[in-house]
């Protein structure tokens, strides 16, 4: 809607210039946003206000000047001025029931992607194979995964890269340590916080156990295939980990997308050897770096960015250079995206500059790090164990269903014990994952079990529990949401507040596709269920007087259902049909 209403605003711009009233040459962002009130309509716009300046008029006699030029449109009821020179536009109801109907009975729900479909490729999780994953891990997994299903429902092409740490020195140590002690190894794998442990007091305490470490890196190095076999047995291992803990969160990611630093091996040195014939490197103390005059230390200097070190090794940048000209030339990626730490937010930048002045990537492509906070404890220190140590990620997700198995079982106790368990698990993993997904994705935010399960406020338990209430009201009339007989009316103020939101569902979903930020679809599904609560509670469903009404009601229920269970299942979570 928004979207047609600037085009209405462009038309009578192009109007107004061409009859001279607006000068040539103006080319404004056009901007339209939802009201708060009602009363003043539907959709705003400031474009009067804006343009009055540059085209010598008053605010509110340009606003006049548009509102006559503007076409006709049977969606918009009537615009109005507002204010010091505002836009109101206020939508036909009869238009939106419309909208409405139409996207009930599609599967799609009526959401379209604004812009033309892309390959997008989401580079998401990407965790270090040496150590087990921990809850700075949780971020990068869901947020990545959220973003790509919507992206997904919208129409693009997604492809989901987990570009996971395994290379580099600390594997040295950890061969070293399986070379040594292969029983006891093999046992201790199956908790490799406790391997990497073992192997880093074995690198700490003894100078020969550290000397075959690095002698075994250099050995992997060149392809050994004793080492070779060793190292991939470990990576097995550490992946089938990060597996279990996918398969728990309901991650839409499998071994087939990992896609990890190794695999760049074979093109690191034709990177640093492009770099070279571009012009691009430069020497600082033995090792290969790019200078970028954008960016500066504290002192005024160019920082670098080091494609290989002095000794000959390289580094987290060459094999980041090279997955990108992978991704642009091999996989014809039109836009990737990045799920990572915004303190990496220096190297992405620095990074995909380089990948641009060295031709790696195509130059229409888009290359977007969508940096995201850090997870903090309840008190907003960092998030540690007890005697200080990471937080292991499965340690949290036991804890976050044996609490919700808790609560669930107070509020309910005489479910049987297997379904305590589902609904406990689809409350619990809901509501670690919607806790994250719901703050502003660049915040750092505080852990805090006994809000992420409240019943209370913009919350998992909250939401899961809305869609159970639409479900239940189509268990008691024993029908399904499809196929539901009537057309929508929207009459009485809470119809019309909840079909106006409704309406957004796509707008919502583009946003978030446009800019990787779930937590605005989390805050529109929190208002649709607020809306649906006060709908609920003053037009009565099943016992409305006319049949009409009731269907009406019924349609607009349904839709509500889907849009929630929908845009649940866009967040990762699993919806209940009873709680
Ligand atoms: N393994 C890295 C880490 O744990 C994240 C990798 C992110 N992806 C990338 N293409 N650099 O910090």
């Amino acid at each position: 809607m928004k979207d047609s209403i600037r085009h209405l605003i462009q038309q009578a711009l192009t109007r107004l210039t061409q009859d001279g009233s607006l000068p040539d040459g103006l080319s404004p962002t056009i901007q339209v946003e939802n009201t708060r009130d009602k009363t003043h309509g539907d959709f705003a716009s400031n474009i009067a206000m804006m343009l009055a300046k540059p085209a010598g008029m008053k605010p509110r006699d340009l606003a006049q000047k548009l509102i006559d030029a503007l076409p006709e449109d049977p969606s918009i009821s009537k615009v109005e001025i507002a204010g010091p020179g505002f836009l109101n536009f206020f939508q036909n109801s009869a238009a939106l029931a419309e909208r409405l109907d139409a996207a009930l009975d599609s599967p799609s729900l009526c959401v379209n992607k604004t812009g033309p479909t892309q390959r997008v490729v989401v580079d998401l999780s990407s965790p270090n194979l040496a150590k087990e994953m921990h809850v700075g891990h949780l971020r990068s997994t869901i947020i990545g995964d959220a973003v790509a299903r919507v992206l997904e429902f919208l129409g693009d092409e997604v492809i989901r890269q987990n570009h996971v740490g395994d290379w580099g020195t600390q594997f040295g140590m950890l061969l070293a340590y399986l070379e040594e002690k292969p029983a006891a190894a093999e046992s201790e794998l199956s908790d490799l916080e406790q391997f990497y442990r073992a192997a880093k007091q074995r690198f700490d305490e003894s100078a020969e156990f550290a000397d075959r470490a690095r002698e075994l890196v250099v050995k992997l190095q060149a392809g050994d295939p004793d080492c070779l076999r060793l190292w991939t047995r470990f990576n097995e291992i550490s992946l089938s980990h990060c597996q279990k803990v996918y398969d728990r969160l309901n991650v839409r990611l499998t071994p087939e997308d990992v896609k990890g630093e190794s695999a760049y091996n074979a093109d690191l040195a034709d990177i640093v050897e492009a770099l070279r014939e571009k012009g691009l490197l430069t020497e600082d103390n033995g090792a290969q770096c790019v200078f970028l005059d954008e960016f500066k230390n504290a002192e005024g200097n160019p920082l670098p960015v080091i494609v290989q070190k002095a000794g000959g090794g390289y580094l987290y940048a060459t094999t980041d250079l090279a997955s990108m000209r992978y991704r642009s030339q091999q996989l014809k990626a039109d836009r990737v995206l990045y799920f990572v730490d915004q303190r990496q937010a220096l190297h992405f930048q620095m990074a995909f500059e380089v990948a641009r002045r060295a031709g790696f990537v195509h130059p229409e492509i888009q290359l977007e790090h969508m940096g995201f906070g850090t997870m903090n404890g309840a008190d907003g220190r960092p998030f540690k164990t007890r005697d200080g140590g990471t937080v292991k990620l499965v340690d949290l997700l036991d804890e976050a269903e044996q609490r919700a198995y808790e609560l669930v079982k107070g509020k309910n106790p005489e479910l049987d014990e297997a379904e305590l368990r589902r609904i406990a698990r689809a409350v619990g993993i809901g509501a670690v994952k919607y806790a994250d997904l719901s703050k502003h994705r660049t915040s750092d935010y505080s852990f805090n079990f006994e809000q992420m399960l409240s019943f209370e406020g913009n919350t998992a338990p909250y939401l899961l529990y809305a869609y159970t209430r639409v479900v239940s009201v189509f268990r008691k009339l024993g029908t399904g949401m499809d196929g539901l007989p009537g057309t929508i009316h929207l009459d009485a103020e809470p119809e019309q507040a909840l079909g106006a939101k409704l309406a957004q569902f796509s707008e919502v979903l583009n946003s978030v596709g446009e800019k990787g930020v779930p937590h605005v679809l989390c805050g529109y599904l929190y208002d649709l269920a607020g809306l649906f609560s006060s709908f609920y509670e003053h037009c009565p469903i099943l016992s409305a007087e006319r049949d009409e009404v009731k269907q009406s009601r019924l349609r607009l229920a349904a839709l509500t259902g889907k849009t929630l269970k929908q845009g649940l299942e866009l967040l990762g979570l699993e919806t209940l049909e009873r709680m």
